[in-house]
């Protein structure tokens, strides 16, 4: 959305509340831009829960090839320089943004001196752009032999590309929902163009017959295309939570495809899986060094040209990785979101700007409103609560998706 407009029209300062009123100067230097140092040991440390099962399977539980390992380990130390490299980037990129009036005000903080602070925007940005350096380099280290699989990495690449420029049109023009649900559908022509796969979803035989595999196929990745870009999306507004349930599927994503490698005796298979790796690994990274200053309190945050970013990322991974339904399973609340939001998209209900919870300023807690999200419907379920137990509730919902996924292919293996 058009933070610009929203820092110097639509979004005013909220008011306020009486408690927390402050003397003139006082609140001239609140409303200075303010980066708050990052958490990255902290983020680190907990990611461990995920990477520690990670690196088990890879170098204990299956035999992989040494070629295919030292891939992903070159890979992987790319993706942790471009974790520190995020991380020195997104203050700079901060300061910048601001100047360009390219923030938005914490609405889950309204009524508190928190609430009044610019919060750099769009900061998708410098992920993003760290992201496709990684990707790109990477290419020198790997796929010298195999011109079919360097010819679809970039097409994806360039899909990727194209979302994280049309993200940020969105962030910096505010284009109207109805036409920014359809951008990853453009986005995605690059690499729909260039798909040479063989798809596993199964088409009812009467629509084959009429349109033909080929398009249905490519008609179905589009639309899987649009849905994990605006799923994020629109599972949003929580400090932290955008990126949060990235970092969670990319986990989700990284294992099963160790998984897949393990036991597939097939090398095509083992090549799709590990192309998977080589976007994902980059992609977690990334996203790490970001939650690192957005998770609460969030000291930027990230705009669409993030959300549309992993969206896409996470969707051509799927796509060339031909595990779209699992990747489906992975976004089991991001699915349960969108139903409960339909009504409001479709028009049927009226969908204010931002469907968010109501924040009382007093207690600090969060309560559920009537819009339709995942996010009123847990807080009416479980309760009030704060802004940081509410985040990882949803969290922990999301690990609970990956793990019930994890389960069932247990028991088809
Ligand atoms: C989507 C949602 C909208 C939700 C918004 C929050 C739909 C149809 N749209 O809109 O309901 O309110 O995401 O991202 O479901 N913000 C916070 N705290 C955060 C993150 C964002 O207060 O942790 C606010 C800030 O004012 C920020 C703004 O949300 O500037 C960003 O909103 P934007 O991503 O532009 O909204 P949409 O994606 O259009
Ligand atoms: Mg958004």
């Amino acid at each position: 959305m058009a933070a610009r407009k929203r820092g110097v029209t639509k979004q005013s300062p909220p008011p306020a509340a009486e408690s927390h009123l402050k003397s003139p100067e006082s609140a001239v230097a609140s409303t200075e831009p303010k980066i708050t140092p990052a958490k990255p040991t902290k983020i680190l440390f907990f990611s461990l829960i995920f990477f520690l099962p990670y690196f088990y399977l890879i170098f204990y539980h299956y035999r992989i090839e040494t070629e295919l390992k030292r891939s992903i380990l070159i890979n992987a130390s790319l993706s942790f320089a471009g974790f520190f490299v995020t991380l020195m980037m997104i203050p700079v990129a901060s300061r910048y943004v601001i100047r360009r009036n390219l923030f938005g005000y914490d609405i889950n903080k309204k009524g508190t001196p928190q609430g009044l602070i610019k919060v750099p925007e769009s900061l998708g940005i410098v992920v993003g752009t760290v992201f496709l350096v990684v990707a790109i380099l990477f290419q020198y280290f790997n796929f010298t032999s195999d011109s079919n699989w360097l010819v679809e990495y970039n097409a994806a690449l360039a899909s990727v590309c194209f979302m994280i420029l049309l993200g940020f049109v969105d962030d910096v023009l505010d284009i109207p929902w109805r036409v920014k649900l359809l951008l990853p559908s453009i986005a995605a022509l690059p690499l729909l163009m260039a798909y040479a796969g063989h798809t596993t979803i199964m088409i009812p035989k009467p629509l084959v017959e009429y349109v033909g595999t080929e398009i249905l196929d490519l008609a179905l990745y589009g639309l899987l295309a649009v849905f994990c870009t605006n799923s994020i999306n629109i599972h949003a507004g929580i400090n932290g939570l955008e990126v949060g349930q990235t970092v969670v599927i990319a986990f989700a994503i990284l294992i099963h495809n160790i998984m897949q490698i393990g036991v597939s005796p097939n090398p095509e298979t083992k090549q799709a899986h590990a192309f998977s790796i080589y976007l994902v690994q980059p992609l977690l990274a990334t996203s790490l060094a970001l939650l690192s200053y957005n998770w609460y309190p969030s000291s930027v945050f990230v705009g669409d040209t993030y959300t549309y970013f992993a969206g896409m990322t996470m969707a051509v991974v799927g796509i060339l990785g031909h595990y779209s339904e699992t990747l489906l399973i992975f976004f089991l609340p991001q699915i349960i979101n969108f139903l409960l939001s339909l009504p409001q998209l479709a028009g049927i209900i009226p969908c204010p700007r931002h469907r968010l919870p109501r924040f009382d300023p007093q207690t600090g807690l969060l309560t559920g409103t009537k819009d339709g999200t995942l996010v009123n419907v847990s807080l009416r379920i479980f309760g009030r609560r704060s802004e940081k137990s509410l985040c990882i509730l949803l969290l922990v919902l999301q690990v609970r998706s990956f793990a019930f996924c994890i389960f069932i292919r247990m028991l088809k293996l």
